[in-house]
């Protein structure tokens, strides 16, 4: 499919205009970021792992009714999607501590919590995505009451699919980040998750083992990353047939 004009290069995607009004092309780079981008690296194969990903989960979403703005998956690196305002904010949804949550409240890593927590981070590289309570989201404006309920609505319905989606293949699902849209029908607006759903926005444990197969095995230098993804695409069943998105050399028999 031809692309229009590049719009915008992001850390890990450049997003060009679609050839339909209202859409736009999701290239997925390899180019792996961590610490608001002070640690860089280019990881072979990752965009694709991620193009494949993020379509599995936001099909499955939309089967169950949960809105996206994934509209089709166009080749290896790209995707259609409808094109949103995003609102400024990052939704965090936890089920076990780690990272920031773990530093910040000196909680041990892999603690089940008491029930799913979400965080509210600005969209703001310049401040390092800040936390922000909802007192903040309301008197600035970044959403409103009514925002606000469905945003949680859809975080929780994710967050259920995902957990179980992972339970099924031996993996927890320790936390995971997502970004919501608005999109105008006549005079009404409706959110729709956008963005991406990869190991790149999630925390994600084998179940036996605690082995970590998501970003943390790149921002932590625990091994191979690509092999990470290639493992969590090969058990949900992701990777296409024969095709390794690996360039190392396979045995052919
Ligand atoms: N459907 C959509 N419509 C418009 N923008 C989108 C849509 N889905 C995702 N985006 C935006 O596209 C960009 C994707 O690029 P990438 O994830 O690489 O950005 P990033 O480096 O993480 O930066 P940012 O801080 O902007 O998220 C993000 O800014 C994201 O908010
Ligand atoms: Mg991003």
């Amino acid at each position: 499919m031809a692309r229009g004009k590049k719009i915008y290069e992001g850390k890990a995607k450049t997003l060009y205009e679609g050839t339909e009004p209202g859409t736009l092309i999701q290239y997925f780079k390899d180019d792996a970021t961590a610490f608001n981008a002070e640690k860089k690296d280019v990881i072979e194969g990752k965009g694709v792992l991620n193009n494949m990903l993020s379509e599995y989960f936001m099909v499955g979403l939309g089967s169950i009714g949960v809105p996206t703005h994934f509209i089709k998956r166009l080749n290896m690196r790209e995707q259609l999607v409808r094109t949103c305002e995003i609102v400024p904010l990052e939704i965090i949804v936890r089920n076990y501590a780690a990272g920031t949550m773990s530093t910040r409240l000196g909680i041990e890593e892999g603690t089940q919590l008491p029930r799913p927590i979400i965080e509210y981070c600005l969209k703001d590289d310049k401040l390092g995505d800040p936390l922000v309570s909802e007192e903040h989201i309301a008197a600035f404006g970044w959403a409103s009451q009514q925002d606000m309920e469905d945003i949680l609505s859809l975080a929780l319905r994710v967050n259920d699919f995902l957990s179980g989606i992972m339970y099924g293949v031996g993996i927890k699902l320790i936390d995971f980040k997502i970004e919501i849209g608005r999109v105008y029908e006549g005079d009404f607006q409706r959110l729709i998750l956008a963005d991406e759903i990869s190991p790149d926005s999630c925390r994600l444990w084998d179940m036996e083992t605690g082995q970590k197969l998501d970003k943390d095995v790149f921002r932590r230098d625990l091994g191979s990353l690509t092999d990470a993804y290639t493992e969590v695409a090969r058990r949900l069943g992701v990777l296409p047939k024969n095709q390794q998105p690996v360039t190392k050399p396979t045995l052919i028999n």
